[in-house]
């Protein structure tokens, strides 16, 4: 088991560059069976999740092959339609995969997705939307076999801007006869970049971005490359965590635009923040200011992906900041483990209150989750001791060496496995 072991009190600076975006790739890979042919994917973080959804590709009967920040995958030898339990467990977002191994194959067959960390996670507008395309699907309690001779365009309105449910009625979309219209679309940056891909591919995708999505579904055997854009999330991680430490650095290759409502955050909190097209630079000194509340909601709102490492700077800062997690049921499970540290956060159902607290005392903490367990590496940095952070298997799935990430910017972490 790997623990990364942290020793706090350290002021973060220098630079850092934000590798690609874990939740811009997956969906991308699932695209790659509209492509029916070779894409060279760039920026490709080396992350589990990435391995994990490579692992699916492979299974599929598709090639996929990793060179430094590279991938190249070829659908063009896809076999299969079944995506297997274990590969399913391995990354509860493998259900990406349905809508485009569906439109691909004409069936297709998935373990449901557990329920994770956060909570339950249903795929009921998945599941809709594909029907609405005209998917017969069954639900055999712990699988799920979806067949389709053909998809034919529709009016699909979500039910609320699911990300994962927008992706895979655009993915199936692409394969349907005529034209289909997506209301209540999910706007986050990675669907504009999956529409970016797919037009690249010679797909007519519309509207990523805004609430409504138009798709033009044609068949289509295409070579092709793609940039993936940078990781928002890993770039706020790192902000989140100089916040807390104070210091300066400077984040490169990443989209200032994709994370406003973040960095206006960090300025209301005593932060000073300037941005280029491609890089931001955050300068902290002394004890940050509590925050109006901070309630999480789909892009451009506030993204609960942010919502526990924001947590841990606010965990030392002058007042009480309430967070409201409209997102997911199961988010707060980071705080137990920040309580270890010193911190003092009540939880009332969507609603936690942190109290910042003069100082934070280094501890042993274990990773409850991806978000959750980045945001407690940022509190033990900003705690004063040797801490250690275990079960950071969570991390690993979103994130491309943190540790290296914040030795680079002087953080004193090490991992060790073992
Ligand atoms: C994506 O998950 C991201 N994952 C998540 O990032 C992110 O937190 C989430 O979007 C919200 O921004 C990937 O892109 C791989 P949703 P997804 O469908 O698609 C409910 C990370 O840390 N819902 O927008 O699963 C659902 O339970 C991960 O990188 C239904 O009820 O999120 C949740 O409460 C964590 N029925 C809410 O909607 C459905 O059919 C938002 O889910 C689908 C979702």
């Amino acid at each position: 088991m790997s623990v990364l072991r942290i020793t706090g009190g350290r002021a973060l600076r220098g630079s850092v560059r934000v590798h690609g975006a874990k939740n811009s790739v997956l969906p991308i890979f699932a695209a790659c069976l509209v492509a029916r042919g070779v894409t060279v994917i760039h920026n490709c973080p080396n992350i589990a999740d990435v391995d994990a959804a490579m692992q699916i590709l492979i299974h599929l009967g598709c090639k996929a092959e990793r060179d430094g920040d590279t991938v190249t995958v070829d659908t063009s030898t896809m076999t299969n339609a079944e995506v297997p339990h274990s590969l399913m467990q391995e990354m509860r977002s493998s259900v990406i995969f349905l809508g485009s191994i569906l439109g691909r194959c004409g069936e297709a067959s998935i373990s449901t997705p557990g329920g994770c960390e956060l909570g339950p996670r249903p795929i009921d507008m998945h599941l809709a939307a594909l029907r609405q395309l005209g998917a017969e699907i069954t639900d055999n309690g712990g699988s799920l076999v979806c067949r389709a001779n053909r998809l034919r365009g529709a009016k699909i309105t979500l039910r609320s801007p699911s990300v994962g449910a927008t992706e895979n009625a655009i993915l199936a979309a692409c394969f349907a006869e005529g034209t289909t219209v997506i209301s209540n679309a999910a706007r986050e940056p990675e669907i504009s970049d999956l529409q970016r891909y797919l037009r690249a591919l010679g797909i007519t995708v519309l509207g990523a971005g805004t609430p409504t999505i138009v798709v033009e579904g044609r068949l289509v055997r295409v070579d092709t490359a793609h940039r993936v854009i940078p990781d928002r999330i890993v770039a706020v991680t790192y902000l989140c965590a100089a916040a807390a430490t104070g210091g300066e650095i400077t984040l490169t290759d990443v989209n200032p635009a994709h994370f406003t409502t973040v960095t206006d955050a960090l300025t209301n909190m005593g932060c000073a923040i300037t941005r280029t097209g491609d890089s931001v630079t955050l300068s902290a000194s002394g004890r940050l200011y509590a925050l109006e509340p901070v309630m999480t909601e789909p892009y451009p709102g506030f993204p609960t992906d942010a919502q526990a490492g924001l947590m841990a700077a606010c965990l030392r800062a002058q007042g009480t900041t309430s967070f409201i997690e409209n997102i997911f049921d199961n988010r707060y499970r980071h705080a137990d483990e920040m309580r270890r540290f010193g911190a003092n956060i009540k939880l009332e159902g969507r609603v936690a209150l942190v109290t910042g607290v003069k100082s934070l005392k280094a501890a042993p903490v274990k990773s409850p989750d991806l978000r959750g367990g980045a945001a407690l590496v940022i509190a033990a940095l900003s705690a004063e001791g040797t801490s250690e952070v275990s079960d950071i298997h969570h991390i690993d799935r979103g994130y491309d060496d943190l540790a290296g990430a914040l030795t680079q910017l002087g953080a004193e972490i090490v991992r060790i496995d073992s």
